[in-house]
């Protein structure tokens, strides 16, 4: 079991070695390599993803990923900014399928913003398609524009874009997602305004009279984003594009108290797969030791059952991230009054206890 490890930047490189420490206390064979991704490959190799870093994740069983970008790398030429990483990584790798569970831990309740009734018992999956949509199609750009209200003028623009195969590929992985959990499919999309996504509403619809044991709705975009935070427990699995998908995801983490907790698991059609925290590299708080280790802790749980082929473990994890949260152990992200307020290092520590 070859696993590539990608600390990337920022808060990055803290909370990977956390989750370095929790497989390293399972007793199981891996062999880990680190390579440098994102801004910290940029600087020492000129790119945010050096062909050596590519080749590691490509003939690795999976790859554990931390975060990658900066402020400081927004001036760069798009190809060369920390983001690119990930999006070639996943463009590379065919990870098209992108997994983000939004649980909420009972000990966290009080952490969100929402109220108790409104998410405590929640247990929804956002699967995202990760490779097609606005985020790759061509053509994209800047030129003069030729017509629309100003021709003329200097305008931007990109496409977005689906193909059958793409649509169909997914909906198959949010039905069989569906049938282990609670039966139910809800299609977000935008039919009412974009072609793209009418097309998505009936490939969708298509795929589905394979499923007829699971329940399908559709929402528009608009509306579920409503629904998430007004009654976000009618949901079971999401299934939506790669924009939608983004910003739903960040939506969806606030409903578990913190998106510090929340995993991610983005799989291509051989089960490799990169395992990622669903939040950023967190700038602001690098280096001080206050990042909340879980997402990547939970991200490698998924790697252990998605890609590796050890449930067991991946239960393992998942039982002592609930035992250290149990024991009232909280980073500053989901921390408030009565638990006890721990760091990075502190927390990972307690996870590795926990597993013991
Ligand atoms: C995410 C992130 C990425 C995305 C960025 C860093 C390119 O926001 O994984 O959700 O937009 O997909
Ligand atoms: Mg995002």
């Amino acid at each position: 079991m070859k696993i590539a490890v990608l600390p990337g930047d920022g808060i990055g490189t803290e909370i990977v070695a956390e989750a370095v420490k929790v497989l390293q206390a399972l007793d199981l064979q891996f062999e880990m390599e680190t390579a440098l991704v994102g801004g910290a490959a940029y600087e020492a190799h000129g790119h945010p993803l050096p062909e050596s870093t590519l080749k590691l994740a490509q003939q690795a069983d999976a790859v554990l990923f931390g975060a990658v970008g900066d402020w400081k790398y927004d001036k760069l030429d798009r190809p060369l900014r920390p983001e690119q990483a990930i999006l070639g990584l996943r463009k590379h790798l065919g990870l098209f399928a992108n997994f983000r569970p939004a649980i909420c831990y009972p000990e966290l309740v009080g952490a969100s913003t929402l109220k108790p009734e409104v998410i405590s018992g929640l247990d929804i999956l956002i699967i995202r398609e990760l490779t097609g949509d606005i985020y790759f199609g061509q053509p994209r750009g800047r030129r003069t524009a030729v017509d629309g209200h100003f021709p003329g003028a200097d305008e931007a623009f990109d496409t977005m874009r689906y193909s059958k195969p793409e649509i169909e590929r997914i909906a198959h992985v949010a039905f069989q997602a569906a049938r282990k959990r609670n039966k139910k499919v809800t299609s977000v999309d935008k039919a009412n305004v974009l072609e793209t996504f009418q097309f998505w509403k009936d490939v969708v619809t298509e795929v589905h009279a394979q499923y007829p044991d699971v329940e399908l709705e559709h929402m528009y975009v608009d509306n579920a984003a409503m629904q998430l935070v007004r009654a976000p427990k009618q949901f079971d699995v999401i299934v939506t594009g790669n924009m939608f998908g983004d910003i739903l995801s960040d939506e969806a983490a606030m409903l578990t108290g913190s998106i510090g907790m929340l995993p991610s698991a983005s799989l291509n059609a051989r089960n490799q797969g990169l395992y990622e925290p669903s939040h950023g590299s967190a700038p602001d708080i690098a280096g001080k030791g206050v990042a909340n280790p879980l997402a990547t802790i939970l991200s490698a749980a998924m790697m252990l059952r998605f890609s590796l082929n050890q449930p067991q473990a991946a239960e393992r994890i998942e039982a002592a991230v609930k035992a250290v949260l149990a024991q009232g152990l909280r980073t500053p992200d989901i921390h408030s009054e009565g638990t006890t307020r721990v760091g990075t290092a502190e927390m990972g520590a307690a996870v590795v206890q926990a597993l013991r």
